[in-house]
């Protein structure tokens, strides 16, 4: 391969081409499912971005689906390329699993899921773009159930399953979640649309996951949102650090609902989740929104990768969501560079030296970076102004170069020898009644020098 140094290593990619389709998470809800109208506890949690498509554990193997233009390196001819790993790190690419073929889905086999039936049998559920451009919801199954790796999948022939009708707009009509299985024996599945100019999730229940009826109520919905695309619906478990099933119904539980909408402010598009079962696990992947101008992506030959796949789970508080990179990335540690008890006075940058020359010989980029900062001004940390609720919209006015009264402190990455391109990843420590909050911010507006690019601000806080 040429030397790309803004190729990615670890982070999965195909060889070459457009890659979108498993995480652009926006706002993660979570629910309490203990009435039959799920109550909100709290939103805009968890701020994240990606698009990945039906991920899932099989008889040993871990398996990504991901939405790949096979003729180019720009979004189009979509279709299900599908990827295997044993340890979520290394990826065999095989061939594509659903290609648009068929009338409910000849321009294009967008994103779904994967959910698995009684006996263990997964199956996919995904939108079809069919001859006249309407988004259905088509199922496929395994061609082949004692293959682990799944390699074929033969489409429903009743499909399609869900069509756009009763005033749905067949624009708007698409990404079915995992469906899972309530106490009355049903399937239930989320469908994202956009109805009246505002989100919904709209909800379909099966007996036998060939028949879908629409729900008179939507499971969720938001004016304060567009289309809602790639919507996830998941429990996490109230106590304990283990992921459960998306049908479990053991373990006291609230429920995650996290949808993706049209607008920037996100660290990857289009999440996804899947339970794994071997390590008993819940692992988020997200889409990073990679591109450049559509030349010099044409021109580059790739587009898009998928975030390091991290596990997910309910915090102490009950109202957050904590994600940390699944530990299998530990193991691809090779060179250790670390240093301790350095003084940062304000103002001044250190430099980590080691971790260049690394980059440079190996055309990649990997640094997994741990730091602890020892704060001896916290008693001045800033009072929280009660308006400042939405971590991201802080970030962006707090910008890495704003100073306060404790941050930002923090880390550059990719940083130009002059520091006229770099990728500040920030904190702030704020007051708020007798707490600490601490904001935690990813400013790229600074990450190239290149004008019209994508150069967002993301942010989140404890
Ligand atoms: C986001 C998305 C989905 C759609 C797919 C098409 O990842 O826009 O809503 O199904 O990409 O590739």
């Amino acid at each position: 391969m040429e030397q790309q140094p803004y190729r990615t290593a670890y982070h999965f990619q195909p060889p070459k081409n457009w890659m979108n389709g498993l995480l652009y998470s926006r706002n993660h809800s979570i629910y309490s499912l203990s009435t039959p109208n799920a109550e909100i506890l709290d939103i805009n949690l968890v701020k994240m971005i990606t698009s990945a498509t039906g991920p899932m554990y099989y008889k040993g193997v871990y398996h990504l689906f991901y939405q790949y233009n096979p003729y180019a390196s720009i979004w189009g001819n979509i279709t299900w390329a599908h990827s295997i790993s044993y340890d979520l790190v290394n990826w065999i690419h095989l061939d594509n699993a659903l290609s648009p073929d068929e009338p409910f889905d000849i321009n294009g086999c967008w994103s779904g899921s994967t959910t698995f039936l009684l006996g263990e049998k997964p199956v996919i559920l995904y939108t079809g773009s069919d001859t006249m451009n309407r988004q259905v919801q088509n199922l496929a199954e395994p061609k082949n159930l004692s293959d682990p790796l799944l390699i074929e999948w033969v489409k429903s022939s009743h499909n399609p399953l869900m069509a756009p009708v009763d005033g749905i707009d067949p624009k708007f009509f698409r990404d079915p979640t995992t469906a899972w299985q309530g106490p009355d024996g049903l399937w239930r599945v989320l469908v994202g649309n956009q109805m009246d100019g505002h989100g919904w999730g709209l909800l379909y229940r099966s007996r036998d996951f060939a028949t879908w009826t629409r729900s008179k109520e939507p499971l969720h919905s938001s004016t304060r949102t567009g289309m809602w695309e790639c919507p996830d619906f998941y429990p996490v478990l109230i106590d304990g650090k283990d992921g459960v099933d998306t049908s479990s119904l053991d373990k006291p539980t609230k429920h995650v609902l996290k949808a993706s909408f049209n607008d920037c402010d996100h660290y990857f598009y289009a999440s996804k989740t899947f339970f794994d079962s071997d390590k008993k696990r819940r692992i988020l992947w997200g889409w990073i929104l990679e591109f450049d101008h559509t030349t010099d992506d044409i021109e580059k030959g790739w587009s898009g990768l998928q975030s390091i796949p991290r596990s997910i789970l309910l915090g102490k508080t009950g109202k957050q969501l904590i994600q940390w990179p699944v530990e299998e990335i530990e193991k691809q540690h090779a060179e250790n560079v670390s240093f301790k008890n350095k003084e940062l006075k304000g103002g001044s940058v250190l430099e980590v030296s080691g971790i260049t020359a690394f980059q440079i010989w190996l055309y990649f980029s990997i640094a997994d970076v741990e730091v602890s900062f020892d704060l001896s001004n916290l008693k001045e940390a800033e009072l929280m102004h009660p308006s400042w609720m939405d971590p991201q919209l802080l970030c962006s006015q707090k910008t890495a170069s704003v100073e306060g009264n404790v941050g930002p402190f923090g880390i550059l990455a990719f940083a130009s020898k002059d520091f006229t391109e770099q990728t500040t990843i920030f904190f702030c420590v704020f007051r708020s009644n007798d707490e600490y909050v601490v904001l935690m911010c990813s400013d790229q507006s600074r990450s190239s020098l290149r004008e019209g690019l994508k150069k967002e601000t993301y942010g989140a806080s404890t």
